[in-house]
């Protein structure tokens, strides 16, 4: 079980209660399989009940990872390809902003590609989207081996069963080139999420049960830095990122703790 050490936050006495009393009561054998088994259904509730109104549209991306601007030395046409792409907050600034890129992008649920596709922006051209298990689907079949200059997975490992990791990060080192560079984003250990799950929401080691039946797994840079390395890819970033959630209307202003990374594939 954990040990509570952080390498980048300093828990309070009662932050420390809380993580024992997650303990106290873990998410069942038996609604901890189910959980697995009906992702996809409860990714697709998610997007039936938010559509595209949960999440923002990620306009960091350009100032956060230099890669995904223009070399002006180069004239070639680079394909990026987002993984979990929900309904495209991380894909259509990067269109608008008129990089020259192809697009591919896949996501667990239908719903959310629908919406990808009923997009403006969305021409299945230069943005092409489509439903995959990452875990499961032979992502060279769907797009080719070695194709891929730039892979995101940006708040979407975080969902994915633990067990299952190392088998997605496999599966997606066989599309992208050698040389080519996979950009990771997810929640850090210790965020304010984290500590604030109650009893009944733990499913194993930082990983969590929510409300509506998403699952979320908050990693650690040493976690993130051999579960990489294993996968064959070389670290070439790999750190914690602070941040603030604001809303104003909700009169929300918390502190966030993120893992940011860059890796290579050797
Ligand atoms: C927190 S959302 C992030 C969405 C998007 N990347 C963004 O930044 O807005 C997580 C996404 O991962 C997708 N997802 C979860 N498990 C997946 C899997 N096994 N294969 C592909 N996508 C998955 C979910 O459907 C959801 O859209």
């Amino acid at each position: 079980m954990d040990n509570f050490i952080s390498y980048d936050k300093c828990l309070s006495e009662e932050e420390i209660r809380t993580l024992e009393l997650q303990n106290s009561r873990l998410v069942s054998e038996h609604k901890a399989k189910m959980l697995e088994v009906e992702a996809k259904k409860h990714w697709d509730l998610f997007y039936k009940r938010n559509e595209t109104r949960f999440f923002k549209d990620r306009n960091w991306t350009t100032r956060e990872f230099e890669e995904l601007l223009d070399d002006p030395s180069k004239t070639v046409t680079r394909t990026i390809f987002e993984i979990g792409c929900g309904v495209g907050n991380f894909i259509f600034p990067l269109v608008k902003d008129g990089l020259n890129f192809n697009f591919l992008a896949c996501d667990l649920s239908p719903r959310a590609v629908d919406l990808v596709k009923s997009n403006e922006l969305y021409d299945g051209v230069r943005v092409k989207a489509f439903q995959a298990d990452v875990t499961t689907c032979n992502l060279v079949q769907e797009t080719a081996s070695d194709v891929v200059d730039i892979a995101t997975l940006i708040f979407v490992l975080s969902a994915i069963h633990p067990e299952k990791f190392f088998a997605t990060l496999k599966n997606i080192h066989t599309v992208i080139k050698p040389g080519g560079i996979l950009l990771f984003r997810d929640y850090g250990l210790y965020d304010m999420a984290q500590l604030r799950f109650k009893a009944g929401h733990k499913i194993a080691d930082n990983f969590y049960m929510r409300q509506d039946g998403t699952r979320s797994y908050y990693f650690s840079t040493d976690f993130v830095d051999n579960l990489f390395k294993k996968a064959g890819f070389e670290v070439i970033s790999n750190s914690y990122v602070h941040r603030r959630t604001i809303n104003k209307k909700e009169n929300i202003d918390v502190p966030r703790i993120f893992v940011q990374g860059k890796f290579r594939k050797i």
